[in-house]
């Protein structure tokens, strides 16, 4: 089944909407199968937005997402990848459409709530780094 890794962001955990976030993409028909809260740090941050190293926005982007601790979870559905990026709606929220994520809480460009997974390759990339296969607590 195709997957996808979900951030809830520090702007999001600050103002305490993980919950509100994690319901709305079950409500949506996506099953939650894997779930942590961690605060990333440097190393994990940017080998995760690896792909933006080059940008101009890079080592802002590295620091906001370090600031504070995050919810990581992964999604489970038919089309999880493109169905969640459809609910979380633009980067910017600001051109997000109504009834998105984004648009409902996003602050700006960078503090946009959450972060998904743009391709089912990716998400598999993605989840390794924030979880193992077969994780057991005891
Ligand atoms: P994400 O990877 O977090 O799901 O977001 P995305 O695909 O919609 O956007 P992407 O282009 O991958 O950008 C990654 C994150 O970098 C921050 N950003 N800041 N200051 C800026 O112009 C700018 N542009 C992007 C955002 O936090 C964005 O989600
Ligand atoms: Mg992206």
């Amino acid at each position: 089944m195709e997957r996808s890794l979900v951030l809830i962001k520090p702007d999001a955990m600050e103002r305490g909407l993980a919950g509100a976030i994690i319901g709305r993409l079950q409500g949506a028909g996506l099953k939650l199968t894997a779930l942590r809260m961690l605060q990333m740090g440097k190393a994990l941050a940017e080998r995760h937005y690896a792909i933006h190293k080059e940008k101009p926005f890079f080592e802002d982007l590295v620091e906001y997402i370090t600031s504070a601790p995050i919810v990581a979870a992964v999604f489970e559905g038919e089309g999880a990848v493109e169905r969640i990026r459809k609910l979380m709606g633009a980067t910017d929220p600001a051109k997000a459409e109504p009834g998105t994520i984004r648009k409902d809480y996003g602050l700006d460009v960078q503090r946009n709530s959450t972060h998904a997974s743009d391709s089912p390759e990716n998400a598999e990339l993605e989840i390794k780094n924030f979880f193992t296969e077969k994780e057991k607590f005891m």
